[in-house]
C-alpha cells in the first residue's frame, strides 16, 4: 500500500508522516531530502544551480541512498548538513528542474516498488504514484508554520532568524513550489486536506491513522 503525504513546508507533514510510517509498520521515504541532497551536491561542486543541464547530469550520476533516518550521497552521511539554510534555498531551486524532477521520481517508484510506503513530499499523490491508495494534503497557515519552524530552530541551538525573516522565506519557498512548472504543489483531486493548524502532532496522527487503517480494512 502507498500512502502519500503532500503539503508546503512546515505544515507538518513530516512529522506526521514518519508517525504514521511508525505506526503502521510501514516504510518512510522522505522526498524532500532527495532534492536537499541533490542541491547539497551541486554546492559541494560549485555548480551553478540555475544552469539545468549540469544539475540534471549531477542528479543522475549521485549515488544516493536513505533509510528510515539518514540519507547518503555517494556513501558519505548528509542528514545534517542538508538542512543547512543554503542547501534549504538551493533545494528549493534544483526542484524546479523537470529532469532532476524525473530522476528523483524514478528513484522515488524504485525505492516504492513491492513495498508498504508512507512518501512525503510535494508532488507524491499527484505526479509520482497517482495510483496511491490513501493520498493526504496536509496544511497549515503560514504563521503557524514560521513559529514552529522557529521553534525547530531554537530545539536545534541554531541561531533562529527574526520571526519576520523567517515567515517571508516560507511564503517566498511556498510560492516557488506552487508556481513552478513542473509538478508544482497541489493537491490531488482524490487527496484528503487535513488542516494542522491548532493541532497537536499527535492529534494529527491520530486522524491520518484513523483514515488509513479504514482504508485498508476495506480493501
Ligand atoms: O520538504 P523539504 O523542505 O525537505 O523539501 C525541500 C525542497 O524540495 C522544497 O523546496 C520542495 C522541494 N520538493 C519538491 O519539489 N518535491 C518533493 N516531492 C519534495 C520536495
Amino acid at each position: 500500500m502507498i500512502v502519500t503525504i503532500d503539503g508546503p513546508a512546515g505544515s507538518g507533514k513530516s512529522t506526521a508522516a514518519r508517525g504514521l510510517a511508525r505506526r503502521l509498520q510501514f516504510d518512510f521515504l522522505d522526498t524532500g531530502s532527495m532534492y536537499r541532497a541533490v542541491a547539497w551536491q551541486c554546492l559541494q561542486r560549485s555548480i551553478d544551480l540555475h544552469d539545468a543541464a549540469a544539475v540534471a547530469e549531477c542528479a543522475h550520476a549521485m549515488q544516493l541512498q536513505l533509510d528510515q533516518q539518514h540519507v547518503y550521497v555517494d556513501g558519505r552521511d548528509v542528514t545534517n548538513e542538508v538542512r543547512l539554510p543554503e542547501v534549504s534555498h538551493g533545494s528549493s531551486v534544483v526542484a524546479s528542474n523537470p529532469e532532476v524532477r524525473r530522476e528523483l521520481a524514478g528513484r522515488q517508484r524504485e525505492f516504492a516498488s513491492g513495498r508498504n510506503i508512507v512518501t512525503e513530499g510535494r508532488d507524491q499523490g499527484t505526479a509520482v504514484f497517482p495510483q496511491a491508495e490513501c493520498k493526504f494534503y496536509v496544511t497549515a497557515n503560514a504563521e503557524e508554520r514560521a513559529a514552529r519552524r522557529q521553534r525547530e530552530l531554537h530545539e536545534r541551538h541554531e541561531q533562529a532568524a527574526p520571526f519576520d525573516d523567517i515567515l517571508r522565506q516560507i511564503r517566498e519557498r511556498d510560492e516557488r513550489d506552487k508556481t513552478r512548472i513542473a509538478d508544482p504543489l497541489r493537491a490531488a483531486t482524490d487527496a484528503i486536506r487535513v488542516d494542522t493548524s491548532g493541532l497537536s502532532p499527535e492529534a494529527v496522527l491520530d486522524q491520518l491513522e484513523s483514515i488509513v487503517r479504514q482504508r485498508m480494512a476495506a480493501k
